[in-house]
């Protein structure tokens, strides 16, 4: 089955013009595919995990071999099932606003 996975990286909500335009691509696509699942994953709803030092100690613990537990354990299995949601998907979509020139923290 089609779907499609909205990444809305702008922070301003209604107010954001890389998502109106996002919007219209959208109208557009659910005509061409109908039965199409649309996930939308906004980055600032609060559920995109922290890739702090516990999930990165998680990441060195998997590479290493090691058995994970406790904060590294949840860190990783947040991880694991963002990753999932994104890789089930056959359609991308990323609404991005220009910050400096650039993807917002891209401009490294
Ligand atoms: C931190 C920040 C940096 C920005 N840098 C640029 C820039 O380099 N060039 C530009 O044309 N607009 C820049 N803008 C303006 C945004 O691109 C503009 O507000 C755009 O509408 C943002 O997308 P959005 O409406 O989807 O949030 C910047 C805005 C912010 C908040």
């Amino acid at each position: 089955m089609d779907s499609l996975l909205h990444v809305v990286s702008s922070p301003r909500a209604t107010a954001s013009l890389s998502l109106a335009l996002a919007d219209v691509f959208l109208d557009a696509y659910r005509e061409a595919h109908p039965t199409a699942v649309v996930d939308t994953f906004n980055l600032w709803d609060g559920t995109l995990p922290a890739f702090g030092p516990t999930a990165v100690g998680a990441r060195a613990g998997i590479l290493a071999g090691q058995e994970l537990g406790g904060p590294q354990e949840e860190a990783w299995a947040a991880v694991t099932e963002t990753f999932e949601r994104f890789a089930g998907h056959r359609h991308y979509l990323f609404s991005v606003p220009v910050w400096n020139g650039d993807m917002p923290y891209l401009d490294l």
